[in-house]
């Protein structure tokens, strides 16, 4: 049975707390002691306030649903602790100077750094990114302004532009196109959009290659306690999970 810690006691956190389906939970931590107290009452793991505790509790993969901030101050520590890690906040990755060396730290210390597929589907075949020519990826994401900090009456274009300055804008919100470019290895062109008449999140995804070309609309059920999370972003967390003792693997 894999046991994780939980960095990130909000909307995600609590989802992984409440369905310990082929994984158990072994510590919590969040900068906010009351968020990760809560998870303690619903999944009976012990909540630390200090993160050195917290990493030094015994468990094999540290899952982060917490921020980009969080992965840049924490990863690096993660690692060095001997524990894997399952990055949600995977716009955390888009500095490569950052991303190299915590790869570097991973092939050190001979352990994975989990991207899970989060609020879209079609990360594992876009892979073949990876060894075969890819000509363009496009995200086009749709979301209410609400979710975007923005007060907009008609359907307004919030960014467009690569996928690595969209999330410097946007670090809560567009996480998937740093997923999409890193499993394809190519550049993604984002144009995020603000909708008064969406109430769901919409991802629309366009990829070109010598493969052929792929079109995948994703429209996310909210979180049942916060509609800005997409409930599949959870679920992806808890399949990766479930999978990760699973000898059948599926997908590229
Ligand atoms: N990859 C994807 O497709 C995808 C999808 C949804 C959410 N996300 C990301 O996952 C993360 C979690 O999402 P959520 O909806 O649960 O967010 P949330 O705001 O509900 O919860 C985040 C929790 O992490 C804690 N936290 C934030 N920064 C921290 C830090 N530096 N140290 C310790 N704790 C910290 C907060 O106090 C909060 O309890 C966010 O960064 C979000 O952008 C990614």
């Amino acid at each position: 049975m894999v046991r994780i810690g939980l960095l990130g006691c909000g909307n995600v956190g609590r989802i992984i707390a409440a369905h310990q389906d082929g994984f158990t939970v072994e510590a919590l931590f969040d900068r906010l002691p009351d968020h990760a107290e809560e998870l303690a009452r619903i999944c009976g793991a012990p909540a630390f306030s200090d993160f050195q505790e917290f990493i030094s509790q015994d468990f094999d993969i540290c899952v982060e649903a917490a921020s980009v901030l969080a992965v840049r101050e924490y990863a690096p520590k993660i690692l060095e602790n001997g524990k894997n890690i399952l990055i949600l906040s995977v716009g955390a990755l888009s500095d490569s100077y950052f991303r190299k060396a915590l790869l570097d730290m991973a092939r050190k210390s001979g352990k994975k750094i989990h991207i899970p597929s989060g609020a879209i589907m079609g990360l594992d075949n876009l892979k073949v990114g990876q060894i075969s020519r890819i000509d363009s990826v496009l995200l086009r994401t749709t979301k209410s302004p609400e979710s975007l900090g923005m007060n907009v009456t008609t359907r307004t274009l919030a960014f467009r532009g690569k996928a690595n300055e969209c999330i410097k804008q946007f670090p809560k919100n567009i996480n998937v196109s740093v997923a999409l470019a890193l499993a394809a290895s190519h550049d993604v062109d984002v144009e995020l959009w603000a909708d008064p008449e969406v109430d769901r999140n919409i991802h629309d995804i366009h990829a070109l290659g010598e493969f052929g070309e792929v079109n995948i609309r994703i429209v996310n059920q909210p979180c049942p306690d916060n509609p800005a999370t997409s409930y599949l972003a959870a679920l992806s967390v808890l399949s990766l999970l479930k999978n990760l003792d699973n000898p059948l693997v599926i997908g590229s």
